[in-house]
């Protein structure tokens, strides 16, 4: 049975998503009648630590002020990120990388979303009237700024603060992270803190995934005298295509990252896409396709289907990210805590069964329940979460569930499975996989189905939070119908919204759109609007307005 103080907390915990909050009575939900006063948990006092200011960090930061007033009321919120603001990767690093040093963000000066913002936002949290539907990052770092002010989040943001090394110290049952927190901008200040909960948000496009083949040191070696230096960089490094003029360019991956730089360098440069089998480089991308590289041999790149390149001068691996949290993999000093609260040691390999301790084999976490708590032995599973992990997923909505679970698990814990049930469940996902000829230690924390499976994990996850009273049943799906659409109509959006740029309409479409519906009502019409044209002009004629 949901007890009816549950029922009043849940709606307050959900006025501050809207923008005007709202107060219902508990009156109004139970009919008429003398006014109950409804039993609210014990004021616990906790401390909790988030990492990261981007779209996680901020979302989690959001939802546990958003837990009722009498019961966050004495708890401590801190979260730290490392750099000057918020926004996480959306905030531009002014300095040109040197690699290999790791530069702060992999955000480049061209990069625009490759989404309608709309489908990535904090639902109830609209970007600005006539933001163009496909932004540039500047719009996506001050719709992040903009969320931290609105919502009164800035007093627990504690910027240019690097979290540094972070140790479990106590017992499965209990016990406390202690967290060494140094300034980027005073390095000799570091301080040690202590914390009942960890949430970690830290990003996973920071460290880059760098594959190796045989022979590319004796052909980097091997530059031919009067061409410029030959170098193999990973996208991370990746800032402007004019840097490529006159170098024979060869771009590995198709991911996003893969086409962006197809569709910026291309034109500009002869360049070459090596793809897997059945990936293609992206509409109107000036690439020639190869396959998987298979060696080097001094004077040439050399691919699996053994044809060859003498003429590249530079690589661009948009090879993808590994998931690092390396202040977990550090003890804080003179701590007396044992071992690193994450090992990401190959020779340790283990799965979710026989890890011993949290671990990361650089694709995947595990094991980790719902991608979120951390069910390893050592500690309570509320004890360290982590926000943003799923890929493929359209974030700020995911972050937000995900923040709901946290929230409310850390008010109480007992609404979530025991950890018997929580770990069956992560070994049923994983057997699922298998079943699909998948390995889920390759797949990781890719949403493999794509949007259906995404939008069906959000879902779960906030239906999950009705089922157990925490939040009001109000019998509707967590992601909105006009989201749905709009993120499988992206594409399609993606090349109205070019044509818009290009007939100089934008101004027209967006003038008035303001609310939340406003902007799906415009993403419909545009999706009609385009999906008619392109059928007049005949398949394939859209292919020279693609995004
Ligand atoms: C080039 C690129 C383009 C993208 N384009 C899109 C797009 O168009 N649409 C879309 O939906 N998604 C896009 N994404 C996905 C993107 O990852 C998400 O949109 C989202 O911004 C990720 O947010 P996050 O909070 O998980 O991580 P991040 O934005 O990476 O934030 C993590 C934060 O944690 C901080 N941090 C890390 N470690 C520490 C530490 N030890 N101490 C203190 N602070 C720390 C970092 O400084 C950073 O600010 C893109 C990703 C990339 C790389
Ligand atoms: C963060 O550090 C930068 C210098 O690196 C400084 O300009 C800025 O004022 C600092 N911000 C805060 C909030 O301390
Ligand atoms: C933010 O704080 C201000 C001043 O304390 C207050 O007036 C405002 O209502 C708060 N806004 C929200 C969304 O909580
Ligand atoms: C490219 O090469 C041409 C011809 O050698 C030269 O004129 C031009 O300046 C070069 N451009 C760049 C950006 O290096
Ligand atoms: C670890 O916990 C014990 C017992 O609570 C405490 O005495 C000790 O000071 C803690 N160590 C650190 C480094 O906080
Ligand atoms: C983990 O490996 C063990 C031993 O190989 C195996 O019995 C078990 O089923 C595996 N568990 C998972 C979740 O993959
Ligand atoms: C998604 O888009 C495809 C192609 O436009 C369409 O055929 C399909 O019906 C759409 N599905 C949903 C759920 O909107």
């Amino acid at each position: 049975m949901v007890q009816l103080g549950q029922i009043a907390l849940s709606i307050l915990s959900l006025t501050g998503w809207l923008d005007r909050p709202v107060s219902p009575s508990l009156d109004l939900l139970l009919g008429k009648g003398p006014a109950i006063h409804p039993q609210t948990p014990p004021a616990v006092s906790k401390s909790i630590a988030i990492v990261g200011a981007g779209s996680g960090g901020l979302a989690v930061l959001k939802t546990l002020l958003d837990l009722p007033e009498e019961v966050r009321a004495s708890w401590d919120i801190a979260l730290y990120d490392q750099r000057r603001d918020v926004g996480g990767l959306w905030l531009e690093d002014p300095n040109p990388p040197h690699p290999p040093t790791l530069p702060e963000t992999p955000l480049y000066p061209r990069l625009r979303t490759n989404t309608p913002h709309p489908t990535m936002t904090y639902p109830g949290f609209t970007f600005p009237p006539k933001t163009p539907l496909f932004p540039t990052y500047e719009y996506v770092q001050q719709y992040h700024a903009d969320f931290a002010t609105t919502y009164n989040l800035t007093s627990h943001i504690h910027l240019n603060h690097t979290v540094l090394a972070a140790g479990w110290n106590g017992t499965r049952e209990e016990g406390k992270w202690v967290v060494d927190i140094g300034r980027t901008d005073v390095p000799e200040q570091v301080v040690r803190k202590s914390f009942d909960h960890l949430i970690v948000a830290n990003g996973h496009n920071h460290y880059p995934r760098i594959p190796h083949w045989p022979g590319e040191d004796e052909w980097l070696a091997n530059t031919p005298i009067g061409s410029p230096k030959r170098e193999i960089l990973h996208s991370i490094f990746y800032r402007y295509p004019e840097r490529y003029i006159n170098r024979t360019v060869v771009i590995v991956g198709g991911g996003a990252s893969g086409r962006d730089a197809a569709l910026q360098v291309g034109p500009l440069t002869e360049t070459y896409q090596s793809l897997k089998e059945g990936a293609y480089p992206p509409d109107g991308a000036k690439v020639t396709v190869k396959p998987p590289i298979s060696h080097f041999t001094s004077e040439a790149v050399v691919f699996i289907d053994g044809t060859s390149l003498p003429s590249v001068d530079a690589l661009i691996l948009a090879t993808g990210y590994e998931f690092r949290v390396p202040f977990l993999t550090r003890i804080p000093r003179n701590s007396g805590i044992k071992s690193p609260a994450l090992i990401t040691d190959p020779a340790t390999y283990a799965n979710s069964t026989t890890a011993r301790v949290l671990t990361s084999n650089l694709r995947y976490i595990f094991p980790l329940y719902e991608h979120i708590f951390s069910l390893a032995p050592q500690y309570p599973p509320t004890a360290l979460s982590f926000v943003g992990l799923p890929v493929l997923i359209a974030n700020c909505p995911s972050d937000r569930a995900q923040s709901l679970l946290i929230s409310h698990a850390i008010a109480d814990p007992s609404i979530l499975p025991s950890r018997t049930d929580m770990f069956g469940k992560l070994v049923e996902r994983e057997g699922k996989l298998r079943e699909l000829n998948l390995d889920p230690y390759v797949v990781g924390h890719k949403m493999q189905g794509g949007d259906n499976e995404a939008q069906a994990y959000q879902n779960s996850l906030v239906r999950y939070l009705k089922q157990v009273g925490s939040l009001p049943d109000d019998g509707v799906d967590y992601v909105e119908p006009w989201r749905r659409m709009a993120r499988n109509e992206s594409i399609l959006l993606s090349r109205a919204w070019s044509r818009v740029e290009n007939l100089k309409e934008a101004d027209r479409w967006l003038d008035g759109i303001e609310t939340e519906d406003e902007w799906a009502d415009l993403m419909y019409r545009l999706a009609d609007w385009q999906a008619q044209w392109e059928e007049q002009h005949g398949k394939g004629v859209d292919r020279y307005a693609a995004a």
